[in-house]
C-alpha cells in the first residue's frame, strides 16, 4: 500500500546515509527515493559537521542540495567517490530502466563516473522481464527524431511515444535541450544499450546495463 511503500523508501534512504564518510564527493540521483536519501545525508553532514561535496544529476537534485545546505560541484571539476540513485525497473541481473524523471543523461554520466552506485528501490521496482512496466526513454536531438524512429523499426519497438510537457504545449525539452522518446520493447538484449546509443542523434538511453551498482532494498 501507499504507506508501507513510503516506509520502505525511507528505510533505504536512511541506510545509504550510513555510507557517507568525511571528505566524500557523492553523486546525487534524482526522484523521490533519492530525495529521501539526500535528506538523511544532509542531516548526518550537519550533525557531524562533515566535509561532503555533492554532484547532482538534475536541476531538481541541485536545488534540493542547495535547500538542504549541501555543497555541490560538477563532473567537470570533480570525480564522485560513490553515488546513489533510484530506478524505475530492476531485473534479476541488476539491469535497470531509468529516466521517468527525464534526468537519464546526467544520471548515466554520473553513474559511469562513479566506482559504485547504490540503487535505492522498494519492491515495486523489481520485474521479471525488463520493460515489463516501463518504456525505455531515449533522449534524442530534436533534429534526429525521424531518423531514430526509423532506426528503431529494426528492434521491433512495439510503441514509440514522444514525451509531452505537462505545463506547456508540445514536447518535453530536457535539461540538455533534447526530446525524449518513450519506447516499448518486447525484448531487451544486453547489447541494445550500446547499439541504440550508436544511432546518430541519440544522446543517451534509459537502459543501464553492466554498471557497478549495488541494489539497496528492504
Ligand atoms: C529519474 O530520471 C529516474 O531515473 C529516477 O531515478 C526514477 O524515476 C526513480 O524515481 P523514484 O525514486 O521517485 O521512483
Amino acid at each position: 500500500g501507499e504507506i508501507s511503500n513510503k516506509d520502505a523508501k525511507q528505510r533505504v534512504a536512511d541506510e545509504v546515509s550510513r555510507f557517507v564518510k568525511n571528505g566524500d564527493t557523492i553523486g546525487v540521483g534524482s526522484g523521490s527515493t533519492s530525495f529521501l536519501a539526500l535528506q538523511s545525508i544532509a542531516e548526518r553532514v550537519k550533525q557531524e559537521n562533515l566535509e561532503v561535496l555533492a554532484i547532482p544529476t538534475s536541476l531538481e537534485a541541485m536545488m534540493n542540495c542547495s535547500k538542504l545546505g549541501l555543497k555541490t560541484t560538477t563532473l567537470s571539476a570533480a570525480r564522485p567517490d560513490w553515488g546513489f540513485d533510484g530506478a524505475d525497473e530492476v531485473d534479476g541481473q541488476n539491469r535497470l530502466i531509468k529516466g521517468r524523471g527525464g534526468a537519464l543523461f546526467a544520471e548515466k554520466l554520473v553513474m559511469a563516473s562513479s566506482p559504485k552506485t547504490y540503487i535505492l528501490v522498494d519492491e515495486s521496482k523489481f520485474v521479471e522481464r525488463l520493460g515489463e512496466k516501463f518504456a525505455v526513454p531515449i533522449e534524442v536531438d530534436p533534429r534526429a527524431v525521424h531518423l531514430v524512429e526509423t532506426s528503431l523499426e529494426r528492434y521491433a519497438a512495439r510503441e514509440v511515444t514522444m514525451r509531452m510537457a505537462q505545463s506547456k504545449d508540445g514536447p518535453l525539452i530536457t535539461e540538455a535541450g533534447n526530446i525524449l522518446l518513450d519506447v516499448r520493447f518486447d525484448h531487451i538484449e544486453d547489447g541494445m544499450e550500446k547499439e541504440l546509443s550508436s544511432i546518430p542523434g541519440v544522446i543517451e538511453t534509459g537502459l543501464f546495463i553492466g554498471y557497478s551498482v549495488e541494489i539497496l532494498t528492504v
